[in-house]
């Protein structure tokens, strides 16, 4: 079939589920307990030994999970969480759901990830945490934010499954926020988790996803996670290997296919795993993505408007510039071959 004669689009993100998320989704409503409960209990374990972390809080969402992280870490009213600017908006509505202020840090321009000269330039004695996020599934190296002194809450809301220096992500800061959402590296529908060595974090997180409880001034919200959704995520999680393996090979196809565009494919870092697969075009990111819906596949700007535009804040030049050159293409385990071939054509004619 030629794509480009057909109204058919290869969506830009689609889950991967089959039989064993429906077998275990039958058996949670067959069992009549569809609330939070064992599913949620037994996700939590599989994700803390899975990541090597001691405790695990689902919430319902990545958003939740990162407000409820921060509150943990005391980075409430009055203080400021140094955040990057080339981020989606939840980012930052997660720091405001804490009552914290989020001040954006400018990024490097070839990666999306934080620039630690602005950042550090950014740090004032009301900054209260860093969130670290591995963007795309690229890992960065926590270490590296440890600098700013404040505590350190990795975003690996599109990394589950990546690893740096030999150790998974979410294993190296104060605290880690997972997202399931229904397009992410493992799906839930919507969901999220709080990862932590931190007794206290841990404690806090599980008090504020509750609100049928005693009202208390950090703020009680409904943020569960179903056990509808934790026995999809634990299927989802025993077949995350093959999913990293999926992306790698796959990116390694594209990269080999688009070797000769004058676009730069992002610089790849050990333990990536591919959420996004990410061209940096020359030219204007939306001429190229409309240039490749045109021909049947849907590509996308990975970040519509960064966090500086959404806030109205003065110019950020490295978030600028990847707002204006990056574009995202599909990418997930369940790309057919033929899907692959369509998109690698749609690029190349529009790209080449
Ligand atoms: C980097 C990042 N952080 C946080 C979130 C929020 O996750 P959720 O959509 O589950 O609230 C997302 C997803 O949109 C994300 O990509």
């Amino acid at each position: 079939m030629d794509f480009q004669d057909t109204a058919i689009r290869i969506p830009h993100s689609r889950p991967t589920l089959g039989p064993e998320e429906r077998r275990a989704v039958d058996e949670v409503l067959r069992s009549g307990q569809v609330a939070m409960g064992p599913e949620v209990a037994a996700f939590e374990r599989e994700m803390a030994r899975a990541v090597g972390v001691e405790h695990a809080v689902a919430t319902g969402s990545g958003t939740a999970a990162l407000a409820f992280a921060l509150a943990g870490l005391s980075a409430g009213p009055g203080t400021e969480v140094i955040v990057p600017a080339y981020v989606c908006p939840a980012v930052a509505n997660a720091v405001l759901w804490a009552g914290a202020t989020p001040v954006p840090a400018d990024v490097d321009p070839e990666t999306g990830c934080m620039d630690m000269e602005d950042a550090m330039a950014r740090k004032t004695d009301k900054t209260r945490a860093v969130v670290a996020v591995h963007l795309f599934g690229r890992p960065v190296d926590p270490a590296a934010y440890k600098a700013l002194s404040v505590p350190v809450v990795e975003d690996c809301a599109q990394a589950v499954g990546a690893v740096v220096n030999n150790r998974p992500v979410g294993s190296l800061s104060h605290a880690a926020v997972f997202s399931f959402y229904a397009t992410k590296m493992l799906c839930t529908g919507e969901g999220g988790m709080v990862l932590t060595p931190d007794e206290t974090v841990a404690r806090k997180a599980r008090a504020m996803r509750e609100s049928d409880v005693p009202p208390s001034p950090e703020g009680r919200y409904n943020a569960k996670m179903t056990d509808v959704a934790a026995a999809m995520g634990r299927a989802q999680l025993r077949k995350l290997p093959g999913f990293v393996e999926a992306r790698r090979r796959l990116a390694h196809d594209f990269g080999r296919a688009f070797s000769g565009l004058d676009a730069a494919i992002l610089p790849d870092a050990p333990g990536h795993v591919f959420y996004r697969f990410v061209l940096k075009v020359p030219g204007d990111a939306d001429e190229a993505v409309a240039r490749i819906q045109a021909r049947g596949a849907s590509a996308e700007l990975p970040v519509p408007e960064p966090l500086h535009m959404a806030l109205g804040l003065p110019d950020y030049p490295g978030a600028r510039s990847c707002r204006k050159h990056f574009v995202s293409i599909p990418i997930y385990p369940s790309l057919s071959r033929r899907e692959t071939k369509a998109v690698v054509k749609a690029v190349k004619e529009a790209l080449g």
